[in-house]
């Protein structure tokens, strides 16, 4: 009974190891979705609000203006579409340069949720933004620092 029990349990996980694998790792070897909440929040987001976060919380390291530069951290105007880490004249951790993927409203969200998890060793020091209404509005400021601003998700 108790052998059939295990064996039966084993199996379970057998069944849910492949998924498991999949959840949440570094972005270099993970595909991260937008989740259709996030997603609509994006669309209907607070632009002033995220505007505000950024100078708050981003300012610091990152220059968004068009005609701006490297900062402690690299320029943000145009990062959408851009590959991470490779923004010329900025120095990008191994970690960084390992990611290999384009930003994205899904890799930007996925990486500003939580920037260690997403790009272990990492060289920003920002943990993350844990409330998806503050990040929804940052992610739609961002997208707006561009030539060519991104469509909504
Ligand atoms: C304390 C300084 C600091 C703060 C605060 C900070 N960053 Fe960064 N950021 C960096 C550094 C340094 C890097 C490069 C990291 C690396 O190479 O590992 C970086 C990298 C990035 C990248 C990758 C860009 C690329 O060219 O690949 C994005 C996107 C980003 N930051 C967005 C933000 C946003 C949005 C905020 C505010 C919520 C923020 N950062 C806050 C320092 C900072």
């Amino acid at each position: 009974m108790i052998v059939r029990h295990s064996a039966h349990l084993l199996s379970l996980f057998m069944a849910l190891a492949p998924s498991l694998g999949r959840a949440e790792g570094p972005l270099a070897s993970f595909e991260p979705t937008l989740a259709p909440e996030m997603a609509a929040a994006i669309r209907s987001a607070d632009l002033e609000a995220g505007a505000r976060y950024f100078e708050r919380k981003c300012s610091q390291c990152h220059d968004g203006a068009k005609d701006g530069g490297n900062f402690k951290g690299p320029h943000l105007w145009n990062v959408f579409g851009r590959v991470a880490g490779t923004h010329a004249g900025f120095r990008y951790s191994d970690a960084m340069k390992a990611v290999g993927k384009p930003w994205s409203f899904t890799t930007l969200d996925y990486y500003l949720s939580d920037t260690e998890r997403a790009v272990p060793g990492r060289e920003m020091n920002f943990a993350g933004i844990t409330n998806p209404a503050e990040r929804a509005n940052l992610l739609a400021y961002l997208s707006t620092l561009a030539d060519t601003p991104p469509p909504p998700p």
